[in-house]
């Protein structure tokens, strides 16, 4: 083998070759050497404040200027074109979709309104429209308590802050207005819930066909999720609605939380190698079974209680419908829990099977008792199911005046929310 010396001697082309091909490496490394230098001080200085967030702080834009990139990916939660099969960021009428809602929530304000959520860029627009929130007219009025806001608002800090939480969750200044609980105190499982719920003697409202004592499940995600396979192997909620992303040297959580198959790439894919369809799929398979049993238990319940309202009809003593009321009760606590734990069936679907199941038995259980009875009370027929095509029917057999309570909302969203937001405007532009 000839050295380099004997080769560039023979062909001094060879030289300039290799000298320029020299330079050409070590530019190229130093770009390299100065992107990483860069980035890494990028990375460092992403976390130092640029302005200081006073306590309290309630306009976002505020946390913007410290936290750009979460704070514009936030934004994205605008957006509201996506829909999966059962989930995503499009407003979906649920009683449209599963009018045997409108009976089971009888008596409850659920009955008249309940869509899919929007993105969070929506929360307060969405918690004014809802008819659940009904026509406030004045400040003490209301048929909700003040605890829905206090989640959704960002300016409720502040008022807890001006006026105390005790004042904020003041019964004599708001009737009604309740502390936040969570039912935790017997344990995080449905039936430790309920058995919390029984023990303070809770129900959320009476029905109204069936006058059983209801109970309503608000938001059972995170405890329905700590039954499934990814919370078990420590997998975070974070690490699917709101995957990490990088910007240069910069990683950052996606603030566009969403249904993360709306981002397989990002969500599932970083720790599965199946395609997307197949992932899409398997997410689908577990949701189309535990809805399937799900509705079978939404058509019990419904019978249970125009069942109930039979015997009711017929002249029962409440002796006789307390354990039926019992059922009613623990039957559909089972049913709202699966119900209102959007994800669940996906995050936790044998969890959420079991529940419905035991849900379909008592509820069984219950009609058996109503049948003895009906039949004692001498009706040995079967109680009609009501005409439960759309919402509107479903509105109409529980009784609900919906164009009143449309009416008294377009007032309150013309007279009242523009007097709110002008009220905020102004508060706001009077801090720095
Ligand atoms: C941070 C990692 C991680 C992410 C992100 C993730 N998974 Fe998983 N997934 C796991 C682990 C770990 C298991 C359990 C497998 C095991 O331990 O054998 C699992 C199990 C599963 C299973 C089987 C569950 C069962 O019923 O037995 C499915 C289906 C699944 N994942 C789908 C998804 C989908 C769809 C997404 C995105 C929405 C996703 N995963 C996101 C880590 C992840
Ligand atoms: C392994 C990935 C994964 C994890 C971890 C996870 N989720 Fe989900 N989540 C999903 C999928 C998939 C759906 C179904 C989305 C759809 O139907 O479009 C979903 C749906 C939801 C929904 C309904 C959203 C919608 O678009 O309808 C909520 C709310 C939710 N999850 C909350 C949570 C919470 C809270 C946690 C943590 C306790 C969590 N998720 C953990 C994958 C995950």
């Amino acid at each position: 083998m000839k050295s380099i010396s004997e080769l560039t001697e023979k062909k001094p082309a060879l030289a300039w070759i290799l000298f320029f091909v020299t330079i050409g490496v070590v530019f190229l490394l130093g770009l390299l050497a100065s992107s990483i230098i860069e980035r890494r001080s990028e990375a460092l200085f992403v976390n130092t404040p640029k302005t200081v967030i006073r306590d309290g702080e309630v306009r976002n834009e505020k946390w913007g200027e410290n936290y750009p990139r979460e704070f514009q990916s936030y934004y994205g939660t605008a957006d509201t074109t996506f829909r999966s099969k059962y989930g995503g960021n499009a407003t979906v009428d649920m009683l449209e979709e599963i009018p045997e809602m409108v009976v089971l929530w009888a008596g409850y304000l659920f009955s008249r309104d309940y869509k899919q959520g929007r993105g969070h860029f929506y929360a307060i627009q969405d918690i004014n429209n809802t008819l659940r929130t009904g026509a406030p007219m004045t400040a003490d009025a209301g048929p909700q308590p003040t605890t829905c806001w206090t989640c959704k608002s960002p300016d409720v800090p502040r008022m807890m802050k001006e006026e105390g939480i005790t004042q904020y969750f003041n019964k004599k200044v708001a009737e009604g207005a309740n502390y936040l609980t969570f039912p935790w105190d017997k344990g995080m499982t449905v039936e430790e819930m309920e058995e919390y719920y029984d023990g303070v003697e809770f129900s959320d409202w009476t029905h109204s066909l069936s006058k059983a004592p209801m109970l309503k499940a608000q938001h059972p995600d995170y405890e329905v999720a700590q039954h499934g396979i990814h919370a078990q192997r420590g997998v975070a909620c974070a690490d699917c609605h709101m995957p990490y992303q990088s910007e240069g040297g910069v990683k950052f959580t996606n603030h566009k939380m969403q249904s993360p198959l709306n981002n397989i790439a990002a969500s599932c894919q970083v720790c599965h190698r199946e395609e997307t369809q197949t992932l899409v799929q398997n997410v689908y398979d577990r949701q189309d079974k535990v809805l399937e049993a799900r509705h079978e238990l939404e058509k019990t319940l419904v019978r249970a209680h125009v069942e109930a309202k039979k015997a009711w009809d017929l002249g029962a003593t409440e002796p006789q419908m307390k354990d039926i009321l019992k059922g009613i009760r623990r039957a559909q606590w089972r049913w709202d829990y699966v119900a209102a734990t959007h994800g669940g069936s996906f995050h936790a679907p044998l969890e959420c099977a079991r529940i419905v199941a035991a849900g379909v038995s008592i509820a069984l259980d219950t009609r058996l008792k109503l049948a003895r009875l009906l039949s004692s009370l001498g009706f040995n027929e079967e109680v009609p199911y009501p005409d439960l095509s759309s919402k509107g029917k479903a509105q109409e057999f529980i009784g609900l005046d919906m164009k009143k309570s449309h009416e008294e909302k377009d007032v309150f969203l013309k007279e009242i929310v523009p007097s709110w937001k002008a009220a905020a405007a102004e508060r706001e532009s009077k801090l720095n």
